[in-house]
């Protein structure tokens, strides 16, 4: 059985008082709440103060990016090697959010895969169609594409090694979610498509939900059979909502 994971995805938010209120709060509710691993993807410049506050909890932390460069002149961009410097287990590649305005193609995406790998980060790994291409009727193109070109460039132990989370793009902080039945049938797509590689792989990695996930949907749709997990925005800034989602993600 594959354990579920919740992974807070703090986007661009929050400051050093923020940050440690946060922390505070879910260090404090987090041991008797849920069985689920959790982890929480912070702005790499809290990183730091993330490691003070988590070392030695029941919490993993993560970064929202990693180059696809070991080091050099590569402004702005943080190495794998540097997140792991700081303890992070984690790094989020391929957010709908990078893809978008960061114009992130599948390729690089890919690439980032193995730059985690390379440095003993896992992968969340995000995919997820928009509305014009779900309503277009492309969407499990989409899909395939996007898992793809990480099975061709990384191959399929790589993959395995990851997470992926499927985030419909047009569920992002929209506060409009996937229904139950309708991520559990991209879930199961995607399963499908990486059992026609290798059926272990498949029935191994966690495929999480994300987009507008939140105390009131969380139980249900954690509660179908392919979906292993949550990756959340909104909710992840607020202790209690984010715990109440952990709380949902027990088996
Ligand atoms: P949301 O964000 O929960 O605010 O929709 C999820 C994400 O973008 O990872």
């Amino acid at each position: 059985m594959r354990q579920p994971l919740v992974a807070g995805n703090w986007k661009m938010n929050g400051s050093r008082d923020s940050v440690k209120a946060l922390l505070d709060g879910l260090k404090a509710g987090i041991s008797t709440v849920t069985t689920a691993e959790v982890a929480v993807c912070c702005p790499h410049a809290y990183l730091a103060d993330v490691q003070a506050s988590l070392s030695g909890s029941a919490i993993a932390w993560g970064g929202q990016d990693v180059s696809i460069h070991d080091s050099g002149a590569y402004t702005g961009e943080t190495a794998g090697s540097m997140l792991t410097d700081f303890g992070a287990k984690f790094v989020i590649i391929g957010h709908s959010e990078r893809r978008q305005y960061h114009g992130e193609t599948d390729q690089q995406v890919a690439e980032k895969f193995s730059a985690a790998r390379k440095n003993g980060l896992i992968p969340l790994f995000c995919i997820g169609e928009t509305l014009e291409e779900r309503e277009g009727g492309v969407m499990e193109q989409v899909i395939a594409r996007q898992v793809d070109a990480v099975i061709e460039h990384c191959g399929i132990a790589m993959l395995g090694e990851g997470v992926i989370a499927y985030e419909p793009v047009w569920a992002i902080g929209t506060g409009v979610t996937a229904s139950p039945e309708q991520a559990q049938e991209v879930h199961a797509f995607i399963r499908a498509r990486i059992a026609e590689k290798d059926a272990t792989v498949a029935e191994k990695i966690q495929i999480l939900y994300g987009g507008s996930m939140n105390p009131a949907n969380a139980a249900e749709l954690m509660a179908q059979m392919d979906i292993d997990g949550g990756l959340i925005g909104g909710a992840s800034l607020k202790p209690d909502d984010f715990l109440a989602v952990c709380t949902a993600a027990n088996r």
